[in-house]
């Protein structure tokens, strides 16, 4: 394990993550101690920062040291603060928000690098969110489907019924989630601008299709790549703690809500990155 001078860490678990300890990210982060997250964030992959009881004026402080804050595109941002959206599910609801396994708005032309996510109110147990380390599902495929999958492109959409279900219950901004559509096409392998990795970036909330091939021809292989990607193997989850942050990397990296808290609230901050 590396040393990093500015903090202590332990791996979540062996796929993905870790759990980093001595920050307070109440004040701005400076030097050394911003290599260190960025050095770990990038062998980790999805960082969690505990005991951070963060205003929101704090936790965009700390986003803005990452990288240019942008908008979600379907759901309103806090009054005060556009930039951060409440991922909210109420006692009475039974759907989550982001409840199938998926890397951040992938039908964006640019999709995020990063998202922040921050436990507001918990319930009192469940709600746990499961992460999956896409390079190490890349790495698992057998050559020959790496070299078919190497040349394809994904048609990438918001509007994929389970998720668009979910995301009408909550706050939208001008349209019903079913009037609006953002696609986008991307490679459904991507080299990682940092690592220079290979990572499978198909998701089953917004992969539609290959380009070049039908709904029906691209169903075979897709479905198999969602079941591939989250083997155990390349999984681990983070049990929310009150006041804890957990910064992940969407380039390589899907994660999964479990809406297994039924009768409670759950009440989180989200900010992306470009
Ligand atoms: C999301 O998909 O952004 C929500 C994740 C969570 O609520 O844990």
């Amino acid at each position: 394990m590396p040393d990093y001078c500015s903090f202590s860490i332990k791996p979540l678990s062996n796929p993905i993550g870790a759990l980093i300890k001595g920050l307070d990210l109440t004040e701005t982060v400076h030097g050394d101690a911003l290599l260190d997250i960025r050095s770990a964030w990038s062998r980790y992959l999805v960082l969690v920062f505990e005991g951070q009881e963060l205003t929101p004026a704090q936790q965009l402080n700390f986003a803005h040291q990452l990288g240019r804050v942008i908008r979600y595109p379907m759901v309103q941002g806090l009054p005060d603060y556009p930039e951060i959206i409440p991922v909210v599910k109420l006692p009475h609801e039974t759907r989550n928000f982001g409840g199938v396994w998926h890397s951040d708005t992938t039908y964006l032309p640019d999709p995020p690098s990063a998202t922040l996510l921050l436990a507001r109110e918990l319930p009192p147990s469940g709600g746990d969110t499961q992460f999956a380390n896409m390079y190490l599902a890349y790495d698992a495929l057998a050559d020959q489907t790496k070299q078919v999958i190497n040349k394809l492109t994904v048609i990438q959409s918001s509007a994929k019924p389970r998720v668009a279900k979910g995301r009408s219950e909550k706050v939208q901004i001008g349209a019903r989630a079913g009037d609006i559509e953002l696609t986008a096409e991307h490679p459904a392998v991507r080299i990682h601008p940092v690592t220079g990795k290979r990572a499978l970036y198909v998701n089953p909330a917004h992969s539609v299709r290959f380009k070049t091939m039908t709904s029906v021809e691209s169903e075979p292989l897709l479905s198999l790549l969602f079941q591939h990607q989250i083997n155990p193997a390349f999984t681990g989850s983070y049990r929310w703690q009150q006041g804890a942050m957990v910064l992940w990397d969407n380039r390589c990296v899907q994660h999964y809500p479990l809406n297994d808290y039924h009768g409670y609230k759950r009440v989180m901050h989200r900010i992306t990155i470009a």
